[in-house]
This record gives C-alpha cells, sequence and structure tokens, in this order.
C-alpha cells in the first residue's frame, strides 16, 4: 500500500480518484483550498469507500505553506497533481490569477518533492494542448499548437516545467491528457459541482433540465461536422479516475519505460453536441429546452483521441459509453437537487 498525496483531491475528478485510490488499498492524503469544491465532499467519500480521506486545507500557490506540509509528510510515496483553476473565460478575464496559482503551485510540489525525496508524480493536463490537430484521432505525437488561451497555456507550461524537471532530477512523470471529462460516480454521492452558471456542455444541461437554467445555447450548427455542431471525446470520470490509479501504480512499481510519459485519455468516439443531446434525451425520457446560437469563440471543430498507445502501454481503456455518462451525470443531478429540497 502506498500513500498518495492527490491536490485538488475534493474537486470534480480528484474526488473520484481518491475513491478508486482507496479502492485499490492506497492511503490518500488530500490538499485543497476549497476554492472551487466542497469540504462535505470528505465525508461523501467517506460514505462510499468507508475511509475518510486525510485532509489539509490550504493553496499550494502559498510556498512557505506547501514546503511546511511537505516537511511534516515524510511518508508521502507518489503525488497526483489536480490543484487548478479551470475556467477558459476567466482565464482570459484574468490570466495571472491563472499564471499565479496553475504555475506557483506547481513549482512548489515540485520542488517540495525535491527537498523530500519525492520522486513520482501524475499530471492533469488537458487535449486542449493540441488545439484543432491536423489529424484525427490525435494521438500523443500530435504537435502542441500555439494555446487558445491562458488557461491552456498554463497546461502547456506545466507540462514543460515538469519535463524539465524530470530531465535535470530523480523525478518520473506521467502527464494525461484528457479529452472532455463528464458524468459522475454511480452512487450519485460525488459529481460535478460548478460554481455559478456551469461554462461546460454537460452541467449545463443537466442544471436546464432540473430547472435552474432556462434553456441551454447550442455554440453554432454550422461547423464543418455531418450534423453542423463541434465533436468531441466524452469520457465517464470514473474511468478517467482508474486511469490515474493505473498512471501511479506503473511508476511506483517501476513498469514506466521512460522517466516522462505522456497519454491521452479519450474514448476514441467523437459525438456532436446535438448527439450528446439526443442520448440525454434518450436514456433520461427528459426533453431538453434548447436554441442555437453563433459559435462560441475558441471552440474547435472537431477533436477525438487515438487511444492506441494508451490501451496497450499503459493497459487501460475507457469501458463507459456516452449513454451511461449522460445517465450518471443526470441521476446526480437529481441526487444535488433531493439533497437541497
Ligand atoms: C473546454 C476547454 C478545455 C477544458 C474543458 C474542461 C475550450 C476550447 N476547451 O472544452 O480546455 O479542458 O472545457 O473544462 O474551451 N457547448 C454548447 N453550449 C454550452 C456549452 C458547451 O453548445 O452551453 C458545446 C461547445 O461548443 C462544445 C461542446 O459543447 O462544442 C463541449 O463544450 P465544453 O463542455 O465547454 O468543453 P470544451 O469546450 O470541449
Amino acid at each position: 500500500m502506498s500513500k498518495i498525496l492527490v491536490t485538488g483531491g475534493t474537486g470534480y475528478i480528484g474526488s473520484h480518484t481518491v475513491v478508486e485510490l482507496q479502492q485499490k488499498g492506497h492511503e490518500v492524503i488530500i490538499v485543497d483550498n476549497l476554492s472551487n469544491s466542497q469540504k462535505d465532499v470528505l465525508d461523501n467519500i467517506f460514505s462510499i469507500t468507508g475511509i475518510k480521506p486525510e485532509f489539509e486545507q490550504f493553496s499550494l500557490y502559498d510556498r512557505e505553506k506547501t514546503l511546511d506540509f511537505f516537511s511534516r509528510h515524510k511518508e508521502i510515496d507518489a503525488i497526483i497533481h489536480f490543484a487548478a483553476y479551470k475556467a477558459v473565460g476567466e482565464s482570459v478575464e484574468k490570466p495571472l490569477m491563472y499564471y499565479h496559482n496553475n504555475i506557483f503551485s506547481l513549482v512548489n510540489i515540485l520542488d517540495g518533492m525535491i527537498e523530500n525525496n519525492i520522486d513520482t508524480i501524475v499530471f492533469s493536463s488537458s487535449c486542449t494542448v493540441y488545439g484543432q490537430p491536423d489529424e484525427l484521432p490525435v494521438s500523443e505525437n500530435a504537435p502542441i499548437k500555439k494555446a487558445m488561451s491562458p488557461y491552456g497555456n498554463t497546461k502547456q507550461i506545466s507540462e514543460e516545467v515538469i519535463t524539465d524537471t524530470v530531465h535535470s532530477s530523480k523525478i518520473k512523470a506521467i502527464l494525461l491528457r484528457y479529452f472532455n471529462p463528464i458524468g459522475a460516480h454511480e452512487s450519485a454521492k460525488i459529481g460535478e459541482l460548478p460554481l455559478g452558471v456551469p461554462n461546460n456542455l454537460i452541467p449545463f444541461i443537466t442544471q436546464t433540465v432540473i430547472g435552474i437554467r432556462e434553456q441551454l445555447k447550442v455554440f453554432g450548427d454550422t461547423y464543418d461536422t455531418p450534423d453542423g455542431t463541434p465533436i468531441r471525446d466524452y469520457i465517464h470520470v470514473v474511468d478517467l479516475a482508474k486511469a490515474h490509479v493505473i498512471a501511479v501504480s506503473r511508476m511506483l512499481e517501476q513498469k514506466n519505460k521512460k522517466n516522462l510519459e505522456i497519454f491521452n485519455l479519450g474514448t476514441g468516439n467523437g459525438y456532436s453536441v446535438l448527439e450528446v443531446i439526443n442520448s440525454f434525451e434518450k436514456v433520461t425520457g427528459e426533453k431538453l429546452n434548447y436554441i442555437i446560437v453563433a459559435p462560441r469563440a475558441g471552440d474547435v471543430t472537431e477533436v477525438w483521441a487515438d487511444t492506441k498507445f494508451a490501451n496497450d502501454e499503459l493497459g487501460w481503456k475507457a469501458e463507459k459509453g456516452i449513454d451511461e455518462m449522460n445517465l450518471s451525470a443526470w441521476n446526480w443531478e437529481k441526487a444535488l437537487a433531493e439533497k437541497k429540497g
């Protein structure tokens, strides 16, 4: 059994990963500043796994607190680093907030690792680093394109910071580039909790159908795709969480082939916005109120993953399809509504 630090462990992907880690017998300690998540997520994790993870609340961009944390936790074997801001639009408005939080936190963690001889990190990256790729499906060898937003740029810079650190130290790293994570745990006890108006498609759909939002705006239907709406590779968050457990174990068990490895995490299947809506309406029996409006600035036309390398080399494959993703997201939204009463 290993002890894993999960930064951002009360967040959306973090909380699902904590559950999968605990269920595989790992001990987890979470650091999160609760800037975009809530403390009761810890109770919800407990109600799924029967284990309450250790938790400390502070910001990893606070260098003193971060280095103090590491000096008090010499027992940590590996880190899965999620803690970061992730709203594309907000990053355009407040770029320095994004660079400050996302980059300084990473640098502090890497310093803490070196000072305390922790040599294993999994990093939460994004397919956004590929922009609109020239070839589909997108493999890990596709060129990195200029970032479309400060948020995307923080992912690119973070990958470079980690790469340079791996080359100059004993640290080994796996960068996981996610496509579009959606859905929720089958227990409906943890899921996505967007602050304010959601930017992403699925939370906007579920909030509209439950009555929190009036209408979904479908951003454009004149893209060069079969039905004119953009295509993405949606992946169930639990499949994604499992990939993190495999990635961290791969390094802890010395099965990694290189000190820096990169994997795309998607299903390999692309769905258009209208296909997602059709699947949602079919599996839930609900009707979604939506309207087609102008395209959103910065959206790419289509992107889906080449899953071969992750399948063959990581030994991981996404198992859940779009219907299951939508149903779990809807069950989570309903559970939230019941809790509020
Ligand atoms: C975005 C980010 C990506 C980030 C991911 C998760 C960009 C270019 N990419 O992905 O870097 O990792 O979020 O935070 O911003 N849509 C609507 N109406 C809505 C919302 C979305 O039609 O109200 C459409 C979008 O046009 C898109 C699809 O739904 O075609 C998915 O959008 P979204 O969930 O926001 O994810 P991405 O934009 O793909």
